[in-house]
């Protein structure tokens, strides 16, 4: 940063002091992950100066040889690592991807079927507040009580409305999907399936959750959860997506640019290229696995502990926990654990009857504290730590006479944590936890 620090020290000291939080506190926010250096070098490279409207070797300016090498590396690399035909690498972010894909293949008016939003689906996925319910019409399937897909009802569903795109693969859900069910649920109903693999792309990748390409048609992903990438995404087309229909690649392509977008940033799909280069090692095997083998580990250790685990434990790299039985809402449960240094969010259980503002439950994964080393008996002092948090402050908060309505003010969650001393003690602890796991600069 020797540029950044003489040029603008403002914004080089908040970088620095990031750089330190997310050193000094456990990152176990499940769509997050701490990239290497390297990838943190490519989208900060000078790749990010140039404009490269179109396609290699059909791009609409000129001085285009050298991106258009980089965009082929790295359409290749995702092509070997997932087993599919033909990708894209220029969506900016997993949202818009999910819009193109939708557009590529389905007209305003269609309709598409998801996941309820607070069961766990995206809002992308046709969720009330997001544009694709105003463009397409959303309906949306659900989970069982217990928290796992209701396949059957996801069947009822597609037969009485013959949706145009059947979307599986979640943002809070913590077991395997079954493609294979899904894909047969399409083809009964002639739908495309679009499954978006964000969350579990690193685990798919590494063969720690079956891989979605036989059973799809369209696979969409982020890059910068579990595949450790940069922010960014890809769309990808598999054989059965082509058989389906032979146009599905130039369709996706033109949906993507000229459709939604325009110039593609390159700088971030030279870091795309060497995350996936990274991807495609023993090395990431063995951290995904590594990933599952924490999550089901803390998942564990925090029932025993009395948390109520959505759907009993988890297959994948999150879990979701329904906190009412400790008496603190979410939000309450979030700001604490944030306090003594374990950064997660708050979040909706399945038929939560609490708003998604101030829900029951929190959501958290292990992607990010395996990227700085951490193994199964690491685990244990993580879910301790948010027992003791729990514990002192719903014991504050019955001392001092608040209800679970009262949780909801800031001023009384501010007051909660000012009287739960207990919560300084707890930090140390989480500190000297992340002072043995240092953030690794390379993969
Ligand atoms: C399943 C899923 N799809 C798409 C997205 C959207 O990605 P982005 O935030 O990059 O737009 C997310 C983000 O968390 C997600 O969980």
């Amino acid at each position: 940063m020797k540029f950044l620090t003489k040029e603008d020290q403002q914004i080089a000291d908040l970088i620095v002091a990031e750089r330190k939080r997310q050193e000094e506190s456990l990152q176990m926010i499940p769509s997050e992950n701490t990239t290497s250096r390297a990838v943190e070098e490519a989208v900060g490279s000078s790749l990010g100066n140039k404009y490269s409207e179109g396609y290699p070797t059909k791009r609409f300016y000129q001085g285009q040889g050298i991106v258009d090498q980089i965009e082929i590396v790295t359409q290749n690399r995702a092509k070997a690592l997932f087993g599919v035909p033909h990708v894209n690498v220029q969506p900016y972010s997993g949202s818009p991807a999910n819009l193109e894909a939708y557009l590529a293949v389905a007209e305003p008016g269609d309709t598409i079927m998801g996941l309820v939003l607070s069961s766990g689906g995206h809002l992308t996925h046709g969720a009330q507040a997001s544009a694709t319910s105003r463009i397409f019409n959303s309906v949306q399937y659900n989970v069982t009580q217990g928290g796992f897909i209701d396949y059957e009802a996801v069947e009822l569903l597609a037969k009485k409305n013959k949706p145009k795109i059947i979307i599986a693969g979640f943002t809070a859900y913590p077991r395997t999907i079954d493609w294979k069910r899904f894909a047969a649920i399409a083809d009964k109903v002639g739908a495309y399936l679009i499954t978006d693999i964000a969350h579990i792309a690193g685990l798919v990748a590494g063969g720690a959750h079956p891989s979605p390409v036989p059973y799809a048609h369209i696979i969409t992903t982020t890059t910068h959860k579990s595949l450790r990438g940069p922010r960014g995404a890809m769309i990808m087309v598999t054989e059965r997506g082509l058989e389906k229909n032979p146009e599905l690649a130039n369709l996706i392509d033109k949906s993507v640019f000229p459709g939604a977008q325009g110039g593609p940033h390159m700088n971030t799909i030279a870091g795309i290229g060497v995350a996936l280069n990274e991807a495609s090692t023993k090395h990431f095997v063995k951290y995904v696995h590594q990933i599952v083998n924490n999550a089901k580990a803390l998942a564990a250790a925090l029932e025993k502990l009395d948390f109520q685990i959505v759907t009993g434990g988890t297959d994948n790299h999150l879990m979701v926990v329904d906190l009412r039985n400790k008496e603190l809402r979410g939000k309450t449960t979030a700001e604490a654990l944030e306090l003594v240094g374990i950064i997660l969010n708050y979040n909706t259980v399945p038929f939560d009857p609490n708003p998604p503002f101030s829900p029951s439950g929190i959501r958290l994964g292990t992607p990010g504290i395996t990227s700085r080393g951490m193994k199964e008996a690491d685990m244990k002092p993580i879910a301790k730590a948010m027992h003791e948090t729990v514990t002192a402050v719903a014991a504050t908060k019955k001392k001092l006479g608040f209800s679970y309505e009262d949780e909801r003010k800031k001023s009384v969650r501010i007051e909660l944590f000012e009287k739960t001393p207990e919560l300084k003690k707890i930090r140390k602890d989480i500190l000297a936890l992340c002072k043995k796991f240092p953030l690794l600069d390379s993969y």
